[in-house]
């Protein structure tokens, strides 16, 4: 599913895990995820864990034996989505199934803790995103008649060994996580609190996964992280512990850019994107590597939060405005073909009018292709939240708001004009929403195309003609 514009927020309900590559267990496992990739990409981990305690995962809540939702704190509407669901939950629990267990995981529950307990009486198991191991031991406790915690952040854990119960996807793509956690501390982020220090995985068990999706027919992987561009292996350890390594660990340690190049060697017809590259980390190697490999997709997802230089400085983002565009010239000047989306907050604390303007300024020389925008919501002991008052109206930041959403639609759509006539290559990815005589697959840039299907199978690599376009979607012919 591509949205263009992502209007701010959260979906409604989250996604539901369901049966796939797992066996099947005598216990079911109900969980709902919300907020990022990551937090989807996690949700399967879990799914793996409780694989092996005997839980196969359902869709259907009423038959489950444990309901966990994996949670988001990036913003305060996502926390308010996750409480309105417990009432859900609750709701189910005393009408249907009162011995029905209920845990929360990921972000919400790092933040808030046990607090979580007293809050909202009907949970029982507060998880955070580094204790899934743990979740069988929790889980007993539970069934002894304890709550159980376990919100302890880990400066090692990745999760490598386990391999995920893939999502009910599409059999065509998927997401393989590469780092965790965050060291930037952006001053309106609470990632860096909720999900620890920057840790980065094993390259060889990355090698490994990607390997293996590739041979159950996948075509595609997103390598994950909050910081993709940061990667660095050196033994295992967080990136901060690097400096202390030891001279072999630093001759043979292997960075984004590396990682990227060997993913790529597995099959050209493997696929490669990744998100999210933060501006401030993004190396000339890692543009290099993308534009020797064509199986790297040509796309970054390159977050850039504001337009306006002392913005940016009131953010901690390590870059300012001009440092942030000559990046995108480099791109460009590379990668003249590369798409870019962006994240953008309106209402930042002091923004004014002129730094409002700048931001616009910013995506009219860009051109983005695509925009995931959000008004600034402060977060509880974040840097902002402690040092600046979050002082724009909220009529302001939504003006601000459905500005940049407005000229994000318009110039998707001019991007997207620019390609009728051309053919592009389409990886399939499932039937149209609107069709079964449809396909839907995306092109390099991720722009989704929708086509006639003839005899080709999802997961298949055509050609495509665009002849007709939205904001979000080209149209075409296979050709
Ligand atoms: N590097 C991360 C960023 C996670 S947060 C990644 O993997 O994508 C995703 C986006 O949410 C950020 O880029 C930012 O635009 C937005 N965001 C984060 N904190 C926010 C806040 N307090 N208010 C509004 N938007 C926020
Ligand atoms: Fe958050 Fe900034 Fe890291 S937005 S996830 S602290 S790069």
């Amino acid at each position: 599913m591509e949205t263009l514009v992502k209007k701010i927020d959260e979906k409604k309900q989250g996604n539901v895990l369901s049966l796939k590559n797992q066996k099947r267990g005598t216990k079911k496992l109900y969980i709902e995820s919300y907020g990022c990739q990551m937090n989807f990409s996690d949700s399967e981990i879990v799914a793996s864990i409780l694989n092996k305690e005997n839980y196969s995962t359902t869709k259907d809540i009423s038959e489950a034996d444990l309901v966990f939702v994996n949670t988001c704190s990036i913003r305060e509407k996502a926390e308010q989505t996750v409480r309105k669901r417990l009432k859900v939950y609750n709701s189910i629990k005393k009408s249907v199934n009162p011995d029905m267990v209920v845990g929360v995981l990921g972000c919400m529950a790092e933040r808030l803790k046990e607090k979580f307990l007293d809050e909202e009486k009907l949970v029982d198991l507060v998880v955070g995103p580094d204790a899934y191991r743990d979740l069988p031991n929790l889980i007993k406790e539970v069934e002894d008649g304890r709550k159980a915690v376990n919100v302890i952040l880990s400066k090692e854990e990745t999760y490598a060994d386990i391999k995920p119960v893939r999502m009910s996807g599409n059999g065509v793509t998927a997401f393989v996580s590469i780092t965790r956690g965050c060291d930037n501390m952006c001053t309106f982020c609470v990632v860096p609190y909720t999900r620890g220090r920057e840790r980065s995985r094993n390259p060889l068990s990355i090698l490994k996964e990607c390997q293996e999706l590739y041979n159950s027919g996948y075509r595609e992987v997103t390598l994950l992280g909050q910081n993709v561009d940061s990667y660095l292996w050196y033994g295992g350890g967080p990136k901060i512990r690097f400096k202390r390594a030891t001279k072999e660990q630093k001759e043979n340690a292997v960075n984004f850019a590396n990682l990227l190049r060997m993913v790529a060697k597995i099959n050209n017809k493997l696929r490669i994107r990744f998100s999210t590259s933060n501006p401030q980390d993004m190396t000339e190697d890692v543009i290099d590597a993308m534009s020797e490999n064509k199986n790297i997709c040509n796309y970054i997802h390159l977050p850039v939060q504001s337009g306006s230089t002392r913005i940016l400085e009131l953010m901690n983002r390590g870059y300012n405005r001009e440092e942030y565009i000559n990046l995108i010239d480099r791109i460009k000047n590379k990668i003249p073909d590369c798409a870019i989306s962006m994240d953008m907050i309106t209402g930042f604390c002091t923004e004014t009018e002129n730094d409002h303007k700048q931001t616009i300024e910013l995506m009219k020389y860009v051109k983005y292709d695509y925009g995931y925008m959000f008004k600034y919501s402060e977060r509880p002991n974040t840097a902002a939240a402690k040092k600046f008052d979050d002082d724009i109206a909220e009529e302001i930041k939504q003006r601000r708001l459905v500005e940049i959403i407005n000229l994000q639609q318009k110039q998707s759509l001019e991007n997207n004009k620019l390609r009728i006539g051309k053919t592009f290559e389409v990886l399939i990815e499932g039937y149209s929403k609107r069709s079964k005589q449809h396909f839907y697959g995306r092109t390099t840039h991720n722009t989704v195309v929708v086509f006639k299907k003839e005899n080709c199978k999802i997961g298949d690599y055509v050609n495509v003609k665009i002849s007709d376009c939205t904001a979000g979607t080209l149209k075409g012919q296979i050709v």
